[in-house]
């Protein structure tokens, strides 16, 4: 990091190194680059004021290190910058900036009034600037620090000024700009004042759940677990949220590198692969992930606004991340199981036991709120209870509770299972929990190349179109690899003689169908590397248990055991929840007893 200012025009062997690139679109550029600077400045606090969505002011006021006034009046040059000297300087970076153009570029482009001072002068330097011009340098008093006041951003060039969008468009900007900064340092204050109104006031803690709570508000907290791993001198750290929790956009995505918040494909995919058979379509996760590699394994200078980086060994990170997220996702189970019995061990759990063994017990006597906090329904309908309500109480879709230690009540519909522990009711869909298992199944005897088989006594044949019969052709390799035994048999006719032992006694055919078209999907999209998973998922669809379907003590039993068994008992493969959770709790609210 910097200790003080000096300063330095860069010469033009480094300047040509440097991805180059207009990096002022729009008032949040600005207030990215200003707010990078002010971080750049070791500032502790920094405060952001915005009038009309940024296209009038744009102020941003910082305690940091400031510049003496040779250094206030250099750094509005282009390429001038304290943060780098050398080429070899370009492969280590530490700070955010180090292109020395972000200055130059808005100065160029607005009418600016700088104020700064060192804590060693006695007075700041004052600069007005407008179009790139210098048009007054004076010394006046201000406090240590740095203040940029950014007015009437493309006065001079009315038709990019066109192009700003609507105020509340510009306004989102700036906020993501914000947040994604703020997030990454959670021991600096920030403050975000809109029209003179402050509309984010954040501690300094330096705790980065604080630090969410602050942006987004403590309910989505809740919603999240900590991620923390390490291996190959690559760390991941941050918060990704529940398997239960998904959003409909990609809003609340964050993910950084070296506190450089960045975009990356290829890790990207690698989250999305570990939230795989967790979210349905179209539904997408919570992520504040840090990741933190040493400077020389990844290239910074790719991308004029700095938003995409180069790692020297992509796979390498791609696989790391994959693991951290999937295996934090899997352990969540037994971290709040654990959590669970811990706190049923002591004060539960005599009703536990009683309840399993069948004996009626007083349970109200064993209701424990801290249980409780497991459970709570987010129900933002429930009214005050003056009113009978007689609506059921919204469930959660939260998986906290142990199935196998629940006690089976019946089933509903033949489709759902009723359970009950000391504090709740549960539903479980007995299709998707048993989707769930035999999708593990799969998978697990896919990796260790042995999927029980069951040979047909009979070989189907089925009868494809033309265009089916040459995909399936294509890929029938791939295909036979998931305990399928497909033969082409002349025109278009291809016969199944082997199937996964799990599908006994269903619909081949239909099943052949659903293959064909996961092929075409593939094929469309040029994402082969999916065909196993989406397979296991119409495999695991197909053999399991369907709804309407009586079952028997001992099997409801020992579904239960064997989904505690599996990696993510959340959801089934498709992302469809596999439990309604109810509290006792709320059911009594509801019928008037507490
Ligand atoms: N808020 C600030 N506090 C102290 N120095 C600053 C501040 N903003 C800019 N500077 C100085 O001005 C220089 C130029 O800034 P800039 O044009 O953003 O380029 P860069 O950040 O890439 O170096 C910086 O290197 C830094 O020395
Ligand atoms: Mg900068």
């Amino acid at each position: 990091m910097i200790k003080t200012n000096a300063i330095l025009i860069l010469p033009e062997n480094i300047t040509n190194k440097i991805a180059a690139g207009e990096v002022i679109e729009r008032p949040a550029s600005i207030v990215k680059e200003l707010l990078e600077n002010s971080i750049d400045a070791l500032s502790t606090q920094i405060t952001v004021s915005i009038k009309n969505s940024g296209k009038s002011v744009i102020k941003i006021l910082d305690d940091g290190i400031g510049m003496i006034r040779d250094d206030a009046l250099l750094s509005l040059e282009r390429h001038a910058t304290s943060k780098i000297s050398s080429l070899d300087d370009l492969s280590t970076i530490k700070t955010l900036g180090f292109r020395g153009e972000a200055l130059s570029s808005i100065a160029s482009i607005a009418r600016l009034n700088i104020i700064s001072k060192t804590k060693d002068d006695e007075t700041g330097t004052q600069i007005f600037i407008e179009g790139g011009k210098i048009r007054d340098v004076k010394q006046i008093a201000s406090p240590t620090g740095t203040s940029v006041e950014v007015n009437q951003i493309f006065f001079n060039t009315p038709a990019r000024k066109k192009f700003l969008k609507s105020d509340i468009t510009e306004m989102s900007y700036i906020s993501q700009t914000f947040n994604t900064i703020s997030l990454a340092y959670p021991s600096i204050k920030f403050r975000l004042i809109k029209y003179d109104k402050e509309a984010v006031n954040t501690s300094a803690s330096g705790d980065l759940e604080i630090r969410i709570g602050d942006l987004f508000g403590k309910d989505l907290v809740k919603d999240l677990i900590p991620i923390s791993r390490e291996a190959n001198k690559m760390k991941l750290s941050g918060y990704i949220s529940r398997p239960s929790f998904s959003l409909s956009g990609r809003r609340n995505q964050f993910f950084y590198v070296n506190n450089r918040c960045v975009r990356d494909k290829s890790v990207n995919h690698a989250i999305y692969d570990a939230y795989r058979t967790l979210l349905p379509k179209g539904r997408h996760p919570t992520l504040f992930l840090f990741l933190d590699v040493s400077p020389a394994e990844v290239d910074v200078n790719v991308h004029p606004a700095k938003a995409e980086v180069r790692f020297a060994n992509q796979r390498l990170v791609h696989d790391f991340i994959y693991h951290a997220v999937f295996k934090t996702l899997s352990q969540h189970k037994e971290q709040h199981y654990k959590d669970i019995f811990q706190i049923n061990n002591t004060t539960t759990g005599t009703a536990h036991d009683a309840l399993k063994s069948g004996r009626q017990v007083d349970k109200e006597k064993f209701v424990d709120t801290t249980f409780f906090k497991f459970f709570t329904c987010r129900d933002q309908n429930s009214k005050p209870s003056a009113n009978i309500d007689f609506n059921m109480p919204s469930p959660t879709t939260q998986n906290y509770h142990r199935y196998s230690d629940c006690v089976p009540v019946g089933q509903i519909e033949n489709s759902f299972i009723v359970l009950e522990n000391s504090s709740n009711m549960i539903l479980v869909d007995q299709h998707t929990a048993h989707e769930r298992i035999l999708f593990e199944k799969l998978e697990k005897e896919f990796k260790e190349s042995k999927i029980e088989k069951q040979k047909l006594l009979f070989p189907i044949s089925v009868e494809l179109s033309h265009g089916e019969s040459v995909l399936l052709e294509n890929h029938l390799e791939d295909v036979n690899k998931t305990g399928m035994e497909v033969e082409c048999f002349g025109k278009n006719i291809f016969l199944i003689r082997e199937v996964p032992s799990i599908l006994e006694g269903k619909d081949f055919s239909a099943l052949l169908l659903e293959i064909v078209e996961i092929l075409a999907e593939a094929e469309k999209t040029e994402s082969f590397e999916q065909i196993f998973t989406e397979t296991f998922k119409i495999l695991a669809c197909h053999g399991a248990i369907r709804a309407n379907q009586n079952l028997k003590h001992e099997e409801i039993q020992n579904l239960l055991l064997t989904l505690d068994k599996t990696e993510l008992p959340y959801t089934c493969p498709h992302g469809r929840p596999i439990s309604l959770v109810f509290s006792l709790k709320d059911i009594k609210k509801k019928f008037l007893r507490i």
